[in-house]
């Protein structure tokens, strides 16, 4: 297996932010207690702010919970791993700065590999990873960008941000972070289909009547106004982690799990996927709750009254290989709804025996990426009594009691050790965006229309059930 490789420093762009406060150094720390990083691995944190180490390891230590008193050991040491260059005189300054404090950690070693994880917004990317190649390249080992969501707003501006990156970082030196992949669930997906010959066989339109992908979230967008008024649901989770999803859901078996094979299929399976149209979809906006305590959309701050940013959307996509002609995936995500669930359910055609049997139905996979992390597949059986009634039961393949690491966890893994099988590659990106660009230009532009109006806290806008039943034929 691959191993981070020695003489390794991670640094942490954007130190002080949120992703790294909430995610990262958790997600490190989630790693320091696996014993899965090698001694002489060292993290910097940089960030604008002048700190001391002291405040620095307050940052770190405060989201961390420690449930057992053996960990505070393993707390310790992970903090000595830590340092924190401040980049507060900005430019090219910040960037010696940097580069000194490489250079002492990894005096007189012979490789040298860099890993920068750019926890900053997009609009920053560009001139942090200019810097970065110019001051802090290593010749002698690795060097890497990590970069994370948005990439671009729609296909144009992510070839765009693609061709600047380019002179100074191969794609092979890019990881592109999607946190839906470090999910175990969806991992688990490539070992559902492909190890298993029940569902191997089966996978296809002759058998599958239809596929319900949802992401749905029970918060609004609290102190996100203003970026999600900018990005809307669309951008924010279906052009990226349920297209992710849906490639592993539906992609042909690769050759092997090495990254090229693995990325290869999820990038040819998106190339099928026809651009969504306006006319199959559901947009939503939320309104206030019904008893009125839950804010709507556009009482968020920096929200305009005239705002027809999409907080819901529910889409049809087809594929349009032979597999799965004909099988319409139902894509559905949200914000401010009834609940907070990531949930795929592979609905299966009806038994031909359904006139031998009373009240059969057909089988259903219900896959539940979080909460309650597990895979149930519904089947029919006998009601235990004298008569012949069946009923629909569930074989419940749940993870219960079973620890289940963070997504980040497995991510930064991946990206300390160079295994690009879950860092999304740039023709699926392109794929990717190309599906979604042409709807969201229209929702972007003059001639769009005003989103359905749904309750916070409701199921979403009215009209869902009919616009889902209509292309399901009848169970
Ligand atoms: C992020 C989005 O990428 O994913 C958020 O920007 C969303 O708006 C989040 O809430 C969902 O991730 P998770 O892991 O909480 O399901």
């Amino acid at each position: 297996a691959v191993e981070i490789k020695e003489s390794t420093v991670l640094v942490i762009l954007g130190a002080s932010g949120d992703l790294a406060k909430k995610k990262l150094f958790p997600g490190l720390f989630g790693l320091e207690k696996r014993c899965l990083l090698p001694d002489d691995l060292k993290i910097v944190g940089f960030a604008p702010d002048e700190m001391s180490y002291e405040n620095f390891i307050d940052i770190i230590r405060k989201p961390i919970k420690l449930e057992s008193p053996r960990f505070a050991e393993q707390l310790k040491q992970f903090c000595e791993r830590c340092s924190y260059v401040s980049g507060h005189e900005g430019g090219d300054k910040a960037f010696e700065a940097l580069k000194k404090r490489l250079d002492e950690l990894l005096k007189g070693r012979k490789e040298r590999n860099h890993l920068f994880y750019m926890a900053l917004p997009p609009s920053v990317f560009v001139p942090m990873s200019e810097m970065l190649k110019k001051h802090c390249y290593s010749e002698r080992g690795n060097s890497r960008i990590i970069i994370e969501k948005p990439f671009g707003h729609d296909l144009e501006s992510s070839r765009d941000l693609q061709k600047h990156l380019e002179p100074n970082w191969r794609e092979d030196e890019i990881f592109r972070v999607d946190h839906y992949l470090g999910k175990e669930v969806v991992n688990n997906l490539l070992v559902l289909r492909f190890g298993n010959e029940i569902f191997g066989s089966i996978w296809n339109s002759r058998h599958i009547e239809s596929i319900q992908i949802s992401i749905i979230e029970g918060g609004g967008a609290e102190g996100r106004g203003s970026y999600f008024n900018s990005t809307g649901v669309i951008r924010d989770v279906m052009q990226n982690h349920m297209t992710q999803i849906l490639a592993l859901l539906t992609m042909e078996r690769p050759k092997s799990f090495s990254s090229d094979d693995l990325c290869d299929q999820k990038a040819r399976l998106l190339e099928w996927i026809e651009p969504i149209e306006h006319d199959e979809t559901i947009i939503g906006q939320y309104s206030k709750s019904e008893d009125g305590e839950k804010p709507a959309f556009k009482d968020e701050e920096d929200v305009p009254d005239d705002s027809k940013c999409a907080t819901f959307c529910a889409a049809i996509a087809h594929i349009g290989n032979e597999r799965w002609n004909g099988v319409p995936f139902f894509l559905k995500a949200g914000k401010a709804l009834n609940e907070s669930k990531t949930e795929i359910i592979v609905q299966f055609k009806q038994s031909t025996n359904v006139n031998i049997f009373n009240d059969l139905l057909p089988n259903k996979l219900t896959i539940n990426v979080q909460p309650n992390e597990g895979v149930y597949l519904q089947i029919n059986s006998f009601v235990p009594s004298l008569e012949t009634k069946t009923e629909a039961i569930n074989l419940d393949l749940t993870y219960r009691g079973r620890e289940i690491p963070e997504a980040y966890e497995a991510l930064l893994l991946d990206a300390m050790k160079g295994d690009y099988s879950r860092s999304v590659r740039e023709d699926e990106l392109d794929a990717s965006w190309r599906i979604f660009t042409p709807l969201l230009h229209f929702l972007d532009g003059e001639e769009s229309v005003e989103p359905r109006k749904y309750a916070y806290g409701s199921t979403g806008p009215e009209g869902l059930d009919e616009f889902i039943s209509s292309y399901q034929q009848k169970r």
